[in-house]
C-alpha cells in the first residue's frame, strides 16, 4: 500500500491542499518512536493564518485512523504510525508475489530516454577509468528500463579523428603484424606513442598524419580499409570486457557514423548566422555566456568532436526523439558539453534543455592519475582479473562452493563494480583491495554474503508450516528492516531523478545491514513457534528478493553460497 498517499488523502479531505503538495511535504521521521511518516504543518500555517502548532492537534484530532496503530501530534508535526501487522503483511507478500519485478513501475511509459555510456576510444586501452562510465551509464540504463522507459543504449566509440591518420601513418612505418594480430591494442599503443615521440623530432609527420586523416574522411579505400582494420580489433577486444561485465549496448554509432551527417550541423548553423571565422577556423562565438569558442570546422576544414557531438545529438532527437538524453562521460569533458549544449540552445533546439552531462571523477591507485600518453595505466582488464584471482585465493578452502570459478567471478567482479558505484559520481575513487573484497564494511562481498546467508537459511528450512502472523514480527529490528525493503522503489526513482546509482548502493547496503541486525538477534530456524519460524522465513525471503533485485540494477550478480 503506498501510505504517503493514503495520509496525503485524508490530511486533503479536511485541509485546502493538493494531494500531490501534501505528499511532497510528508517526511520520514528521524526516530521509530516519532513515527512512520510524518506531516508538517507550516505551510498550512501560512494558508490558514494559524500557528503551526495549533493546527497540528487540532487535524490530528479529526483524522480517521483507519488502517493507523496511531495518529499523534509533535509540536508542529502530524506523525503517523502504520498498522505494524498490515504493513508487514502487505510488504512481504508483495515482495514475494512480484519476485524479480519487485521494484519495477511503469511511470516513465511512453518516455524514451537515451543513455550514452563506455564510449572507449578505438585503439586505446580499455582502462580503469572507462569502467566509470560503463558502470555508471549501465546502472542508469537498467534502472530506467525498469520503471518502464524505452531506454535506448548507446557506445559513442572514439573511432574518428585526426589521431586516426597518425595511427595510418605510424602503421606504415613501424606496425609488427604479427603482434598486430596477438595483441592488437597494444601494438597500435605502441606505434601510436611511437609517432609522438618520432614527430617531435620531425614535425612533418604531424603534416602526414593530418593528410592521412583528410583521406579517410573523403573515403579513400586503403585509408578506410586500415581504420576498418583497427576498429574491428579493437571492438573484439572491448567485446571482451563488456562480456565479462554483463554490459549491453543497444547502439554502437559511433564518432565515424556521423562522418557522412556533418552537413546538416553547418546548416543549421549558417542557417541561423551562427557560424563566423576565427584564425581560419569555423566557430560558433559563446562570450556571452563565458565560454571559449565552440570549433566547429578547423583550418583544412576537418570537422571535430564537438562537431561530431552536435550531429549526434541531432541524430538521437530525430531517431529516438527522447524525452532525455543523458552523457555519462568523465566531469573533465563538462565544459565541452556545456558548450555543445549552448549551440544547440542557440540554434533554436529547445530541446537542448534535455541534454544532459552526467560527470564522475577520477580512478586512483595510490596517488597516481591515469593517463593514456606517458603508459602509466591501469587497464580494466587486469584489474578485473586481479580481483577475480585474489576472490578465488580467498574462497579456495570453501568445500561447500561447487562451482568456485563461476562464484569467484561474480564476487570478484562485482566488488569492483560495487565499488565504482557506491560513492556519489562525482568523487574519486581510490582502490585498496583490503577494503573491497573485504565481507565487512559497506562492500559488494558484505552485501553479497548477507544474500547468500539468507539463501542458506532459505535452503536449510525444513517442515515450515503453512500459517504466518504477520503480527509476530513485532520487534524494532524486524519492523525497520520492513520499512526498508518497502522503500525500494522510491529509491530506485530518487536515483533516477538525481542520475546517481549511488543512491541505489547505499540503500542495497541499508537492506544488507538491515538484514544482518535481524539475523544476528533472532533465530530462524531454531524456534519452537513454528507460525514464528514460517514467518521469519518469510521475511529472510524477502530481504533476499530485494537484495537481488537491487544489485541487479546496479549489474552485479549474486551468488547462492559463498
Ligand atoms: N571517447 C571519449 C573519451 O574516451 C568519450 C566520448 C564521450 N561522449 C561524447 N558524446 N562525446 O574520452
Amino acid at each position: 500500500m503506498d501510505y504517503k498517499k493514503k495520509i496525503a488523502e485524508l490530511i486533503n479531505s479536511k485541509v485546502h491542499l493538493e494531494v500531490e503538495k501534501i505528499e511532497q511535504l510528508i517526511e520520514i521521521p528521524p526516530k521509530p518512536e516519532m513515527g512512520d511518516y510524518a506531516f508538517p504543518c507550516f505551510q498550512l500555517s501560512k494558508i490558514m493564518r494559524k500557528a503551526p502548532n495549533m493546527i497540528a492537534e487540532d487535524l490530528k484530532n479529526e483524522l480517521n485512523s483507519e488502517g493507523f496503530e496511531k495518529i499523534e501530534n509533535l509540536g508542529p508535526y502530524i506523525n503517523f504510525f502504520v498498522d505494524k501487522k498490515e504493513f508487514s503483511k502487505n510488504t512481504i507478500e508483495k515482495i514475494l508475489k512480484e519476485k524479480d519485478d519487485y521494484g519495477k513501475s511503469n511511470i516513465g511509459e511512453g518516455k524514451t530516454v537515451c543513455v550514452e555510456y563506455s564510449s572507449p576510444n578505438i585503439a586505446k586501452p580499455f582502462h580503469v577509468g572507462h569502467l566509470f562510465t560503463t558502470a555508471i551509464g549501465n546502472a542508469l540504463y537498467k534502472m530506467f528500463k525498469a520503471e518502464g522507459y524505452n531506454t535506448v543504449g548507446i557506445n559513442h566509440l572514439g573511432d574518428w579523428g585526426t589521431q586516426f591518420g597518425k595511427l595510418i601513418s605510424a602503421y606504415k612505418r613501424w606496425v609488427d603484424e604479427e603482434a598486430l594480430e596477438k595483441n592488437p591494442i597494444d601494438e597500435l599503443l605502441r606505434i601510436y606513442v611511437k609517432f609522438h615521440k618520432e614527430a617531435e623530432k620531425d614535425p612533418s609527420l604531424e603534416d602526414e598524419g593530418r593528410a592521412y586523416f583528410k583521406a579517410l574522411e573523403s573515403g579513400d579505400e586503403e585509408a578506410h580499409a586500415l581504420w576498418k582494420r583497427f576498429r574491428d580489433l579493437s571492438l573484439k577486444e572491448f567485446q571482451r570486457v563488456y562480456d565479462i561485465l554483463g554490459v549491453k549496448f543497444d547502439s554502437l554509432a559511433g564518432e565515424a557514423f556521423y562522418n557522412d551527417k556533418m552537413d546538416v550541423v553547418i546548416d543549421m548553423l549558417k542557417e541561423k548566422n551562427l557560424l563566423v571565422e576565427s584564425n581560419g577556423a569555423q566557430v560558433v562565438m559563446l562570450e556571452d555566456y563565458n565560454m571559449p569558442p565552440c570549433i566547429i570546422l578547423k583550418g583544412d576544414g576537418a570537422s571535430i568532436y564537438a562537431t561530431r557531438d552536435l550531429a549526434a545529438a541531432l541524430y538521437r532527437k530525430k531517431t529516438y526523439d527522447f524525452y532525455k538524453s543523458i552523457y555519462v562521460v568523465g566531469t573533465p569533458q563538462a565544459l565541452h558539453f556545456k558548450q555543445v549544449f549552448k549551440v544547440l540552445e542557440l540554434a533554436g533546439k529547445d530541446w537542448a534543455k534535455d541534454c544532459i552531462h552526467v560527470g564522475f571523477g577520477l580512478v586512483k591507485f595510490a596517488d597516481r592519475k591515469l593517463s593514456t600518453r606517458n603508459g602509466e595505466i591501469v587497464l580494466l582488464d587486469d584489474l578485473l582479473n586481479q580481483s577475480i584471482t585474489k576472490t578465488a585465493d580467498i574462497i579456495k578452502d570453501n568445500e561447500s562452493i561447487e562451482n568456485k570459478e563461476e562464484v569467484a567471478k561474480k564476487i570478484g567482479v562485482g566488488a569492483v563494480i560495487f565499488t565504482y558505484l557506491k560513492n556519489s559520481r562525482e568523487k574519486d575513487i581510490v582502490f585498496d583491495w583490503n577494503e573491497i573484497l573485504s565481507t565487512e564494511g559497506e562492500t559488494g562481498p558484505y552485501v553479497q554474503y548477507a544474500y547468500a546467508r539468507a539463501k542458506s537459511i532459505l535452503r536449510r528450512a525444513e517442515n515450515v508450516s503453512d500459517t504466518v502472523d504477520y503480527s509476530k514480527l513485532n520487534s524494532k529490528e524486524e519492523f525497520e528492516l520492513i520499512k526498508t525493503l518497502e522503500s525500494f522503489n522510491k529509491y530506485i526513482l530518487l536515483a533516477l531523478d538525481k542520475l546517481e546509482p549511488s543512491i541505489l548502493t547505499r540503500y542495497v547496503i541499508e537492506v544488507a545491514k538491515g538484514f544482518n541486525r535481524f539475523y544476528n538477534a533472532y533465530s530462524v530456524l531454531n524456534l519452537e513457534d513454528e507460525v514464528l519460524k514460517a514467518t521469519r522465513l518469510k521475511l529472510v525471503e524477502a530481504s533476499s528478493q530485494v537484495i537481488k533485485n537491487g544489485l541487479a540494477l546496479l549489474g552485479i550478480d549474486v551468488v547462492e553460497k559463498m
